[in-house]
């Protein structure tokens, strides 16, 4: 895979060349470049942005910097269209399952925004060149796109054939599935007062991965319900419902419904 990053600070990406996508980088797994907007300027203070039609606070960013850097960077091979990555907290969610469908292309341009955002008709001319997707990493805001990068290009980088060392390590984590990770315990069995739980000792392969699936469930209903209202319910065994049924979760038309607790219940409360 090659990945493009476009920033007026190219510095802020040098984690990149750290720990496992560093690696990739090395072994020669991605191809990935960080390229300084301000180098796209052509006035002598490198301008990169102006103040915003209709008035308002911030500074936007100018549009002509922008195309000349992204068309540097676009078509590295004839005929095919990479996918232009504009981080903003304006954009569709990023998720587990967007940074496998992502990790699936041949190339990916970063644009890092900064101050109040990029001439949107930055984002309508890409169109031609690029499929253009805003994305955000969630219901915060950041000061620019850098850091959103970082953690994007984290979770595709680690995706891609031959980056992670043991592949099976992809499969029993959070989000791969649907629900959150199982805990996880070493030794010592006994510390501190804390016990590791018993059937993990037990050598009981099928009891140990039946645990395992129930805290699943049970992680993701206490920290994540919203995962579980998505759930396909399809996929469910027999053992699953039960665990379900006991975190008070029921099958209704293919989906996970929470029990409502009865009106007499709440009356005697
Ligand atoms: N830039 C600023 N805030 C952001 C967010 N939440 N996600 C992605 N990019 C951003």
């Amino acid at each position: 895979m090659r990945i493009d990053v476009v920033s007026i600070f190219p510095e802020y990406l040098a984690p990149l060349e750290l720990s496992l996508i560093g690696k990739a980088r090395q072994d020669g797994l991605v191809e990935l470049n960080v390229h300084d907007l301000r180098t796209f300027t052509t006035d002598k203070h490198r301008t990169v942005d102006d103040t915003p039609y209709g008035g308002g606070a911030g500074m936007v960013m100018k549009p002509e910097p922008w195309a000349q850097a992204l068309e540097s960077v676009a078509g590295v091979r004839e005929g095919t269209k990479p996918v232009l990555i504009v981080p903003s907290p304006a954009g569709e969610r990023f998720t587990q399952a967007l940074a496998y469908e992502l990790a699936e292309e041949e190339q990916l341009v970063f644009a890092c925004g900064r101050y109040e955002g990029i001439d949107e008709r930055v984002i309508d001319w890409a169109q031609e060149h690029f499929t253009v997707r805003p994305v955000s990493l969630g219901d915060y805001v950041l000061n620019g796109g850098e850091v959103a990068v970082l953690a994007m290009v984290e979770a595709i980088g680690r995706l891609l054939p031959g980056v992670v060392g043991n592949p099976e390590s992809l499969v029993e984590e959070s989000h791969s599935d649907g629900l959150l990770e199982y805990p996880v315990y070493t030794k010592p069995s006994s510390w501190r007062d804390h016990e590791v739980p018993p059937v993990l000792l037990s050598g009981n392969h099928g009891k140990i991965a039946q645990w395992r699936r129930h805290e699943q469930f049970r992680r993701t209903a206490e920290r994540r319900p919203d995962l579980l209202d998505n759930f396909d319910a399809g996929q469910l065994s027999r053992a699953d419902r039960n665990a379900l049924a006991d975190l008070g979760y029921n099958v209704v038309d293919g989906r996970l419904r929470r029990r409502m607790e009865s009106n007499t219940a709440q009356q005697t409360r």
